[in-house]
């Protein structure tokens, strides 16, 4: 449940070290810490770009927005819920999409179509939402006739894939209306 103003996503000085380099920590605060005391609020409605160089951390932080980063201090707090509550996460990574930075890695099925309504089906949704939702999503993403016959990984270029991916997860989130989502 969104009111109006919780913040979607509520970063509070979060800290987070991978594990493998949290031997050389000093005073609580390892040296290689990827993330220092990071706040960040996204408001429904909003459009949040995170630009940075390579490496400075962006992949970390969207990684704390559906808990498969948990921050060694501070909070993440999706619609409300606090991302460290095990009870919470499944509800929180059901909020929160993620395109990942090579889609192609993300491609499940064999055709687009098939591919948008995977998320849909592990979810156990009846067959007639599966289908209203995918046909929602690729007439507003993608051109239905080529969604229907194209592989996920043959469209001229990169582009697709990622095209695919998101089409996904608009399709897994409502089509996007009151959700997040991340591409790394
Ligand atoms: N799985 C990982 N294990 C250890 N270190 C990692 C891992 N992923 C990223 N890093 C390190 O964390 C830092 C931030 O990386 P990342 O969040 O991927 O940055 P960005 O997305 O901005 O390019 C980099 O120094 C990177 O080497
Ligand atoms: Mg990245």
């Amino acid at each position: 449940m969104s009111i109006a103003h919780t913040p979607l996503i509520d970063i509070q000085k979060i800290v987070y070290t991978y594990p493998q380099q949290k031997k050389d920590e000093v005073d609580g605060l390892a040296s290689s810490a990827v993330l220092r005391e990071v706040d960040l609020r996204v408001m429904q409605g909003e459009y949040v770009v995170l630009l940075g160089h390579n490496g400075s951390g962006k992949s970390t932080l969207a990684r704390h927005c559906n808990a498969l980063l948990l921050p060694d201090s501070g909070r993440v707090l999706i619609d409300g819920q606090d991302s460290r509550d095990v009870a919470k996460q499944r509800r929180i990574r059901e909020s929160v999409g993620m395109i990942f930075q090579n889609p192609d890695n993300q491609i499940i099925a064999t055709v687009v179509e098939d591919d948008i309504a995977w998320a849909l089906t592990v979810r156990g949704l009846a067959v007639d939402i599966i289908r209203e939702r995918v046909a929602t999503v690729m007439e507003a993403r993608i051109a239905a006739s080529i969604a229907r016959r194209v592989r996920p990984d043959d469209y001229a270029g990169h582009s697709f894939a990622g095209r695919s991916g998101l089409s996904r997860t608009c399709s897994n989130y409502g089509a996007g209306q009151d959700n997040s989502g991340w591409a790394t």
